[in-house]
């Protein structure tokens, strides 16, 4: 029988509860016990726990955010955190942690691995930007949440007879901003791995009003950089207290452009937050389950320093030292051969 800790950390998305509650359902085949770590690694450094139980995780599946809580706090920034971690890893009794989080939470279970305590990871994050893994949590649900918007959006462009820019999440990378876009049918899609050609945009609107069309909805993700405006050097100035480019904005500068460039009249709309939020998907659903409980079988085989990749249908143990400091982002390629879905 083992005392198996738990915690959520970076940005919350829909998935983390029913991960949450495979790890403790398959725990209990083991007759473990499993122990929540309040917001991230900040529960670890100040021994922050709460208990997880059946009665706690069962509801829990459709519930969005995550019951743990969540923070951006990386132990590493600070070597007497390291050793706070320590410490209560070894205070609080537990045999292994398992870290539900994206390249900054993963990257840090990584570092605590090689310092000798059992990590094991389980992929999240709406941004779908981890190495190693073809799915993410989170992301699916994300998704659906920017198509949703979309339909909305051109909702109010048809009735107004303007240009809709909305504003995706997805830091440096364009997946969400992309997938979102394609399933919503946006207009145009603008993504940070591929650079932006404005002029191709403008031709394209100018296109589609020349065949009848009162209205445009355009797709930019948040890490676009738009070459020649100002608000790059106040995008870079704006460092959060952990070190995070503050993004977003671009949609309304993006915004302000079309309509200048066209005279078309222009509103911009930043999804912002309303990303990570909501019911998990089916899928995030089912995932979140099967990922928690392969991490619970990982640590029963004794693993340590793995998270669970997902390639193709299977569930893979991955070295996690493979994704520290790095990011995963779409193929230009594979930009250019969707480009066919809105360049019409
Ligand atoms: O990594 C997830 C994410 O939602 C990014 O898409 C976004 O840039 C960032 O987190 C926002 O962070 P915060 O919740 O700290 O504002």
């Amino acid at each position: 029988k083992m005392r198996i800790g738990v915690l959520t950390g970076g940005g919350d998305c829909p998935g983390l509860n029913p991960a949450i509650r495979g790890i403790v359902m398959r725990a209990l085949d083991y007759g473990d016990e499993v122990i929540g770590l309040k917001y991230g690694w900040a529960g670890l450094i100040k021994a922050d726990t709460m208990p997880l139980s059946l009665d706690i995780v069962e509801d829990i599946l459709e519930v969005g955010g995550t019951i743990l809580g969540s923070s951006r706090t990386n132990p590493f920034k600070k070597e007497e955190d390291v050793q706070k971690c320590i410490e209560n890893f070894k205070k609080l009794n537990l045999d292994a942690l398992i870290a539900i989080g994206g390249e900054d939470t993963l990257g840090v279970a990584s570092k605590f691995s090689k310092l000798g305590l059992p990590m094991i990871g389980v992929p999240k994050t709406i941004d779908k930007d981890l190495e190693e893994t073809d799915y993410t949590l989170g992301f699916d649900t994300a998704v659906e949440v920017v198509v949703d918007a979309i339909k909305r959006l051109r909702d109010t462009a048809r009735s107004h007879a303007r240009v809709i820019v909305v504003e995706i999440m997805g830091r440096h990378a364009g997946w969400l901003a992309l997938y979102g876009g394609l399933a919503g049918g946006a207009d145009y899609i603008l993504i940070p791995e591929v650079e932006p050609n404005l002029e191709d945009l403008y031709n394209h609107i100018r296109k589609l009003y020349a065949r009848g069309r009162n209205h445009a909805v355009v797709a930019i993700a948040e890490g676009v950089q738009l070459p020649g405006f100002t608000y790059q050097k106040g995008q870079e100035g704006m460092v959060d207290a952990f070190g995070h480019i503050r993004l977003g904005g671009v949609g309304n500068v993006l915004a302000e452009e079309i309509q200048k460039n066209l005279g078309i009249e222009t509103r911009a709309v930043i999804l912002s937050h309303l990303q990570r939020g909501g019911s998990p998907s089916i899928r995030d659903r089912i995932m979140g389950l099967l990922l928690g409980k392969k991490a619970v079988d990982l640590v029963h085989e004794g693993k340590s320093g793995l998270f669970v990749a997902v390639k193709g249908n299977d569930l893979v143990p991955v070295d996690i030292t493979l994704i520290e400091g790095k990011t995963k982002n779409v193929d230009p390629e594979f930009y250019e051969s969707v480009k066919t879905f809105f360049n019409k």
